[in-house]
């Protein structure tokens, strides 16, 4: 009887425990002014927010918690600037935020952004060149694998003030899994990433893996999604499957985002998904970019620079592969003959190979971080061009330096070393 007071404990504790949680005060429903934007993982890092990159851009970063998020900006030099809270998505057991930052008419080209956390204050993030401005970009393919070679590429893109990077496909090895991301890609790029804007397309090794779809590719990167076949009927549903078959059917989500274009000044670029089948890249892929590209020349694109995986030539490890570069040579070289195209890029054979047929440079940028394939100059299949520059002996990239009128697009092979492998001069048309 002593203790029988005890049977009533539990209701006394919930009591006040209860009065204490409704004395606290209430968590602010508008965000502080400050800047907060919980532990950061991965970034930030610039990425696209439409198909100009002049004016418009994301800022992108991973957190391990969720926590509200905002950051704010300043455009050096004026008033001007902003603040918003982040756009938030659980992925993976992280958190992956988004901002979008919009460069106003008349604003300078370089915005100070301040974010809390680890990240240290100041860090500035650049729009791309206009019209008139110089313009310095690289492309470089078959990077993630976690290399030497692919620290020194990332380094020396680094060291040059490369303000896009184009990566014509094998972003991770060896599946594109979110796990690969983070141990073959974000550790090496960045500090890239936050200069410079990566534009990819996938590779045979980006989608394979059943379980994700391609999901990690298009989290950790924000292509416009312009993709649009049937302008006119609104039919975005398409069944294509890919071309290695072990992945289903794509969504149409997924696919908006593996094909698209945008510009940078007087340059348009078109990034097509190689690894599409035949029926896909015929049915879909192709008139949905004549069109495109229609309309790039329209609005004044003295370049046209195309990227996808498979490369049409090649005197490299793929040389033989007859069958799935038929099919590009089926489809995509002609696309590019009729468009317009000046430079196609492209990667899966691990090397440098630069090539020209009917006045389109064909570029193989392979060696950006796997292990290298050798090139056989002297042969002759499948139509090859001829071979006007090649290196299979050191990893490197592909550095492009547009003239600020938009006339001469000289273009360099660079070495891991900082070395240039090769050098041309094209002039626009
Ligand atoms: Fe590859």
């Amino acid at each position: 009887m002593k203790y029988r007071w005890l049977a009533v404990l539990p209701v006394v504790i919930a009591a006040v425990v209860m009065a204490v949680s409704l004395s606290e005060p209430k968590q602010a429903v508008t965000p502080k002014p400050d800047v907060r934007t919980g532990s950061i993982v991965v970034g930030p890092y610039v990425q696209p927010a439409g198909t100009d990159l002049t004016r418009s851009l994301n800022v992108v970063w991973w957190s391990d918690e969720l926590k509200e998020s905002r950051i704010a900006w300043s455009f050096e030099g004026s008033s001007r600037g902003g603040t918003s809270l982040s756009v938030q998505e659980p992925y993976e057991g992280w958190y992956r935020h988004s901002v979008r930052i919009d460069r106003p008419k008349g604003a300078g080209d370089t915005i100070q952004l301040l974010m809390g956390g680890k990240v240290p204050t100041g860090l500035k993030i650049r729009f791309l060149p206009e019209r008139g401005e110089a313009f310095r970009f690289a492309a470089t393919g078959d990077i993630g694998a976690g290399t030497d070679g692919q620290r020194a590429v990332a380094e020396q893109m680094l060291k040059n003030d490369v303000r896009l990077v184009l990566v014509p496909g094998d972003i991770v090895y060896g599946s594109g899994t979110w796990n690969e991301y983070n141990r073959n890609f974000h550790p090496y790029y960045k500090d890239l990433m936050r200069s410079a804007v990566f534009a990819p397309v996938l590779g045979n090794h980006d989608p394979v893996a059943k379980s994700n779809m391609g999901g990690p590719y298009r989290r950790v990167f924000t292509p416009p999604a312009n993709w649009n076949p049937y302008p006119n009927e609104g039919r975005y549903v398409i069944e294509g499957v890919r071309a290695n078959n072990t992945s289903g059917p794509v969504l149409p989500t997924e696919e908006t985002l593996r094909n698209y274009s945008f510009d940078v000044g007087y340059v348009h670029f078109l990034c097509i998904d190689s690894t599409a089948d035949k029926a896909t890249l015929e049915k879909l892929i192709v008139p949905w970019a004549k069109l495109d590209l229609e309309s790039a020349k329209q609005h004044g694109a003295k370049w046209i620079i195309a990227q996808w995986h498979h490369p049409p030539y090649t005197r490299g490890a793929y040389r033989d592969n007859s069958r799935q570069l038929q099919e590009i040579r089926d489809t995509l070289v002609p696309l590019a003959r009729e468009g317009g195209v000046r430079v196609v890029l492209n990667g899966h054979d691990h090397n440098y190979q630069h090539m020209e047929k009917d006045g389109i440079h064909y570029i193989v940028t392979g060696a950006g971080g796997a292990k290298l394939y050798d090139v056989k100059p002297d042969y002759t299949g499948y139509g090859q061009p001829p071979l006007l520059g090649w290196n299979d002996k050191v990893h490197s990239f592909t550095m492009f330096d547009l003239s600020p009128d938009g006339k001469t697009l000289k273009v360099a092979q660079i070495a891991q070393d900082g070395t240039e492998l090769d050098t041309f001069t094209l002039t626009a048309s």
